[in-house]
């Protein structure tokens, strides 16, 4: 049930299929190239993209704007205090500059860093301080077809192999991404969270959270951990949360709202130890690199997050869209996760090969036919990995209704029906930092390639 209205509105259209076409060539097949005004239903990312809501905007004109000791700061650390259960808060840009604060500060050069999976920018912050990124996500994590609960878990076989291997003094910092991103937005259990609080004891290694979708973890585990059957999402989160030692958060995601982050922690030495970095990189400890009124927003919305009209609402959004999809014939990941369908573009393109990034030929298509923007996270994405070639349907929070999740399977079954004439890409231009080629990288169609005796010249 939609617990909310609509007060302010955006007009959006659909540009004519010849503008898409061109957008999509002058992008370079790379739909983060493309202006957002030539798209018309963007699932490129959960992130910060969200509405936020009339109390939300109360409180952004009512944010304290001293550089010090700020009102709108004091809000935040109660609601991180009653909504996440840690007393010190250390506020930051957004969540990658949460990352380098707290693991510029636990790590150093040689050191292995363990996650169920590491987002982008946590592999590239843990491999930034010379530290050894190593994923643990449980087998069934990559297997699209799985209808497991809890394929987002942490592997403590995969963990303990790795520590037998390099000695657990090189391991300082186990990290549980909730939910995980990068494993099609899988949830983690409670009980799972437990064994890896346990685990890092075992090896002496500080435990962290990456908590952007705390909110819509908890969800699931009220759903599905038989345990927390009767629990409400607010108190599975603060239970699930309260065994780490240390969270990083993107307000972006569960915090409702379009910029922002946070570390937060109940260990004072590395809180003092955050908060000199976070001078460094982020700006005075009260405001962190946002602006009052945006730290007064967050702290709302943080509350908002674990509302369960709210929470189950979205999930269930999410949900329904996955539903949709599937019915018109589209292979989707199962079960669908918290923020985002994700669809097989392996299994939608089998004639396309990794080395011509299927995934992303399914991204192109779906903005070509319907202006549709997703993101792939595939062999584009993730090269040298033998990830499944996945399309990502990210859902903004409060965003998007029925009319539009219609549109978006409307134009994915067309693609689907013409899936013959899709032909494979390949890269024409290359960044120069290899883990995120997918933000920059220029493609073309493999086919328009193909040397002809006219524009070619061969005879
Ligand atoms: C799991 C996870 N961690 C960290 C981040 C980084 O957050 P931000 O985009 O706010 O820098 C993201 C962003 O998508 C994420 O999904």
């Amino acid at each position: 049930m939609v617990a909310y209205k609509s007060k302010v509105v955006e007009r959006i259209q659909l540009p004519s299929r010849e503008r898409r076409a061109t957008a999509l060539e002058e992008a370079g097949y790379n739909v983060f190239e493309l202006s957002a005004d030539d798209v018309f239903i963007d699932l490129l990312t959960d992130s910060g993209t969200g509405a936020m809501s009339d109390d939300q905007w109360a409180a952004l004109m009512r944010g304290d704007e001293a550089y010090a000791g700020s009102s709108s700061f004091d809000r935040l650390e109660s609601a991180v205090a009653d909504v996440m259960g840690f007393e010190h808060v250390v506020p930051t840009h957004q969540g990658r500059g949460a990352e380098n604060v707290l693991y510029g500060t636990l790590l150093s050069e040689g050191d292995v860093a363990l996650n169920n999976t590491h987002f982008d920018t946590t592999r590239a912050h843990v491999s930034n301080q010379g530290a050894d990124p190593v994923d643990c996500p449980v087998p069934a994590a990559h297997d699209p077809e799985a209808n497991e609960p809890f394929k987002g878990n942490f592997s403590l076989e995969r963990a303990r192999a790795v520590v037998d291997e390099v000695g657990a003094e090189r391991v300082p910092l186990v990290i549980l991404t909730v939910t995980n991103n990068s494993a099609a937005g899988q949830p983690v259990s409670v009980e799972n969270t437990r064994r890896v609080r346990a685990f890092a004891d075992e090896i002496d290694a500080a435990f962290v959270i990456d908590a952007c979708r705390f909110a819509e973890n908890a969800s699931f585990v009220t759903r599905r951990e038989d345990e927390y059957a009767d629990a409400t999402v607010a108190e599975v989160a603060r239970e699930q949360l309260g065994y780490a030692d240390a969270l990083v958060m993107s307000g972006k995601k569960d915090g409702l709202v379009n910029v922002g982050g946070f570390v937060a922690t109940d260990d004072e030495e590395l809180f003092e130890r955050c908060k000199q970095r976070a001078i460094l990189y982020e700006g005075f400890p009260t405001y962190g690199g946002m602006a009052g009124r945006d730290v007064a927003a967050m702290a709302v919305g943080l509350r908002e997050a674990v509302e369960e009209s709210y929470v189950e609402d979205r999930v269930e959004q999410v949900r329904e869209l996955g539903a949709m999809l599937e019915e018109a014939g589209l292979p989707v990941y199962e079960p669908v996760g918290g923020h985002a369908v994700y669809l097989d573009a392996g299994a939608t393109f089998p004639g396309i090969p990794a080395d011509e990034f299927p995934g992303q030929a399914l991204v192109c298509e779906l903005y070509r036919e319907g202006g549709v923007r997703g993101v792939e996270l595939g062999s584009f994405a993730f090269p040298e990995t033998d990830r499944p070639e996945l399309v990502r349907l990210a859902v903004p929070r409060r965003t998007y209704h029925r009319e539009h999740f219609e549109h978006v399977v409307e134009t994915a079954a067309a693609v689907l029906e013409r899936r013959e004439e899709v032909s494979g890409l390949e890269i024409v231009s290359d960044p120069a930092v290899p883990e995120l080629r997918h933000f920059s990288a220029a493609l073309e169609p493999v086919s328009a390639e193909a040397p002809t005796a006219v524009d070619g010249g061969l005879e």
